[in-house]
């Protein structure tokens, strides 16, 4: 299959997605301009919304369901943005750039960055709940979704990770920050489209050993990257990482062994896949392009 193209197209229908929502958010005249100008700003800056597309590649995996997963794949995205500018604020990672162009608290200051990033999060599940799919399934979405976020996912990481700020973490500290900051959204994007289809429970335990996997490996390359990658390439700082005395795998195992680690996750991720046909194609694209990622 071609990946690129795959990836191109997917990009589209949740570009589309998000303009359309930003575009209401616009119109609304009891959101404040500057609000949904700060929110357009950070969600519409051109990421690589691959959160989203694993869910959609996660859905056709199983391919058993025919519902309008995009609402739902698409608010990943706004969590994830939320999550993009809330770390890049002063007070945690104190960056100035951020997909090619300066953080929104740049732009627009640190109090509406804020209330940026905490109505991206919020209206995150007011989309859901109104998407066009069946209730109870709906309730699994936000069980996941509010878990893989919430303290004991996502802002959980990203509290172990500003605490041990130059400190040296063990070795469980450092797994559990990348396990948590960021492999808990992108376990939770797979489950999301596995449960969307109506997976088996086998299905959905291999898919989520998929998901672990390559969410593990996606930290430890962003962790790389911060090294071997340049701002272009990234559209973010380079050497922040190290010049912020943060725990990273490349801190803690060196580059070579992290570059071997990721390897090795990618492996075992596609294992996971063994059972799958050829529907699970995308996600083993996906998986390799995380490894060989430049971006
Ligand atoms: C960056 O995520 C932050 C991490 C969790 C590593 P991405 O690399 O997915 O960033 P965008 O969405 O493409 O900008
Ligand atoms: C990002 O971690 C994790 C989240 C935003 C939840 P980093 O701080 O390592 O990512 P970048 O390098 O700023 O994108
Ligand atoms: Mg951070
Ligand atoms: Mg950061």
């Amino acid at each position: 299959m071609d990946l690129n193209l795959y990836l191109k197209q997917k990009r589209k229908s949740v570009d589309d997605f998000l303009k359309k929502y930003i575009a209401s958010k616009k119109k609304r005249k009891d959101c404040p301009e500057q609000l949904s100008k700060a929110m357009g700003y950070s969600l519409m800056a051109g990421g690589k919304r691959i959160r989203p597309i694993l869910a959609l590649a996660g859905y056709e995996a199983v391919g058993e369901g025919s519902d309008n997963i995009l609402p739902v794949a698409a608010s990943i995205e706004l969590i994830h943005t939320y999550s993009l500018i809330h770390d890049d604020l002063p007070a945690m990672d104190n960056d100035d750039f951020r997909r090619n162009k300066p953080t929104a608290h740049k732009v627009f200051g640190e109090a509406t960055a804020i209330l940026a990033g905490d109505a991206l999060l919020t209206d995150a599940f007011h989309i859901i709940s109104g998407a066009r799919v069946d209730p109870e399934k709906l309730i699994c979405v936000i069980h996941e979704l509010s878990k893989a976020s919430g303290p004991e996912g996502m802002v959980g990481g990203q509290t172990a990770d500003i605490m041990l700020e130059s400190k040296k973490a063990k070795k469980k500290d450092i797994i559990y920050i990348h396990t948590h900051k960021t492999g808990a959204l992108i376990r939770a994007s797979v489950r999301i489209g596995a449960i969307m289809a109506d997976s088996s429970p086998d299905k959905l335990s291999s898919l989520t050993e998929y998901a672990e996997k390559t969410g593990l490996a996606f930290q430890i390359i962003d962790d790389i990257l911060n090294i071997t990658g340049t701002k272009e390439e990234l559209g973010k700082p380079t050497g922040s990482d190290d010049a912020k005395g943060k725990n990273t795998y490349p801190s803690t195992f060196g580059l070579k062994k992290s570059e071997k680690i990721a390897e090795q996750l990618i492996k075992e991720s596609l294992k996971a896949l063994d059972a799958f046909d050829k529907k699970a194609d995308p996600l083993r694209e996906i998986a390799k392009y995380i490894l060989s990622r430049r971006n």
